[in-house]
Formats: structure tokens, C-alpha cells, sequence
């Protein structure tokens, strides 16, 4: 036991928690699996000037850049609109599931271009909500942003970071939001260099390691979901999770 925990140590000292996670995994096998993302929050006062990389716009794109994109939000009676956010809709999630949303209070945004969407994001004010398995609560004043996408056609046109920093702007002004706040993965670096561009910050990390059907979660972060009660805890997971 102590050679073990000598070893974790030293894992832990020359690689840091990824160390440990790679080991676990490759010990575990099917057993293992783990989700680890960053904790953004937005920090711009006012909307910065998004320039599209010229040296990557396809056709579509410049197109699509020629003109200001027209920002719209989504409401349960523009069923067109939901029909065609459930046709692009990059991780396949199925329309009820979309309506569902809308019933409970979610708020969908997307940009569109000649009456297309080229993009689309969702947000949920002054509220709780589950993610992973587990509750995240959200303060007086602040908004949690997920499920945005940009359709592939169009990426890297600076199309997702307007979206966002309208969203933004807008919800800040018309619910009185200060704290805007949002989970990416963390080996997904194309949207990280996408809200980088609108000045979002990382605060902290949140994720889960899962071994033999425990699952361990954590949430750091001094400024991650200042009122979310439990951070660090090991639950049990159920059946439909996998
Ligand atoms: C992440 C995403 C929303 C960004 O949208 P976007 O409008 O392309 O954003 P940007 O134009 O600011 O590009 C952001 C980064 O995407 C990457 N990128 C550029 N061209 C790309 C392309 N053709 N295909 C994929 N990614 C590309 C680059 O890293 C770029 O950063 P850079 O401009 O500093 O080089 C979009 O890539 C997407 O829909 N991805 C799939 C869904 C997803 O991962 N959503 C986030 C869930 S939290």
C-alpha cells in the first residue's frame, strides 16, 4: 500500500493529475472513464470587434461575414426554426428534448444568414440545473451558457464569438445579468480560442473520473459556481448515464 502511494506521489509530483487519470484509466480498462472541463466566465464591458481570419474563410463563409448576421431568439411557436436547429444540431439531441428546454425556462439564440442558421447557443438565468450527473447552482444575477455550435461550413468565421457576445449583451441588459458563466471541455480547443476572442476567462475545472461505477466529482474555483454547496463528492453511477 505504501509503495503504491509512494508511486501516486511521484506520478502526481512529475505529471500532475493527468498522470494519475492515464494510469487509472489504463488499469481500469472498460471500467474507467472521466470528463474534465474548464470553468469560463465573460469579462468585456462592451461588444470588441471580432475579425474573421481572412487566410481561412471558404465561400460560405464570406458570404456569410458580408453582411451583419441577423441574432434571434428562439421561442416554442418557430417550429421552423427548431426543425432546423434539430437537423444541424452537432451532438444529435432530439427535438423534444429541445422543446423540453424551451418549456423549462432555457433560452435559445442563433445567428442566421438569408434565413439560415449559422449558429446557436442556449443560456438559463438565475437558476439550478444538472449537468453530468450532478447539480450546479447558479447565484442571483448570473446566466449559464451550453450547447453552442457553429455549423462546419462556417467555422473559423468569427460566427460563434458574435453570437456569444451578443447573447451576452443582450441578456445582460434586458435579466440584469453580471456573471455570465459557461463549462467547456477541456481538450476542446476550438472553443476555447472562440470565447477567448470575446474576453472569457478561465476560473476554474470541473469534471468527473469514474471507476468501477463510482464516480468521483470536483468543481475548483474560487470564482466556478460561487453558489454551488457541493464541490468535491462520490456518488454511484446509474445504469442510463452510460
Ligand atoms: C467551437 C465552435 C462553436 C467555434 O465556432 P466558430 O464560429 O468557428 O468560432 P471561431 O471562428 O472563433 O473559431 C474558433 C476556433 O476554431 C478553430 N477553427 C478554425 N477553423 C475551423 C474549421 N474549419 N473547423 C473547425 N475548427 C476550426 C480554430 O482553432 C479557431 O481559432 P482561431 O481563429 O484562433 O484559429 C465550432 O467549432 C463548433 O461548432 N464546434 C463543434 C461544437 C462544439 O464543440 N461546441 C462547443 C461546445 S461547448
Amino acid at each position: 500500500m505504501a509503495h503504491i502511494l509512494k508511486r501516486a506521489l511521484e506520478v502526481l509530483r512529475t505529471e500532475g493529475p493527468p498522470g494519475i487519470v492515464h494510469r487509472l484509466a489504463h488499469l481500469c480498462g472498460r471500467h474507467f472513464s472521466s470528463i474534465h472541463m474548464l470553468v469560463l466566465v465573460s469579462s468585456f464591458d462592451s461588444l470588441p470587434d471580432i475579425v474573421a481570419r481572412q487566410d481561412k474563410q471558404t465561400q460560405a463563409m464570406k458570404r456569410a461575414l458580408a453582411t451583419p448576421l441577423d441574432f434571434k431568439q428562439v421561442l416554442l411557436s418557430d417550429e421552423q426554426e427548431i426543425d432546423e436547429l434539430t437537423e444541424l444540431d452537432p451532438w444529435k439531441y432530439p427535438k423534444s428534448l429541445t422543446l423540453d428546454k424551451l418549456r423549462e425556462g432555457w433560452i435559445c439564440f442563433v445567428a442566421k444568414k438569408d434565413d439560415r442558421i449559422l449558429a446557436c447557443a442556449w443560456v438559463v438565468v438565475n437558476r439550478d440545473f444538472d449537468l453530468l450527473e450532478r447539480p450546479f447552482a447558479l447565484g442571483p444575477g448570473e446566466a449559464f451558457y451550453w450547447r453552442g455550435f457553429c455549423v462546419p461550413s462556417c467555422r473559423g468565421g468569427g460566427i460563434f464569438p458574435q453570437l456569444m457576445a451578443h447573447i451576452v449583451e443582450q441578456v445582460g441588459r434586458e435579466r440584469s445579468i453580471t456573471r455570465h458563466i459557461t463549462l467547456v471541455l477541456a481538450s476542446n480547443v476550438a472553443v476555447q480560442h472562440s470565447l477567448a476572442k470575446i474576453a472569457w476567462k478561465v476560473v476554474g475545472r470541473a469534471g468527473y473520473v469514474e471507476i468501477f461505477g463510482m464516480r468521483f466529482q470536483y468543481l475548483w474555483g474560487r470564482e466556478a459556481f460561487k453558489d454551488t454547496q457541493k464541490r468535491f463528492f462520490l456518488h454511484r453511477v446509474h445504469q442510463s448515464s452510460h
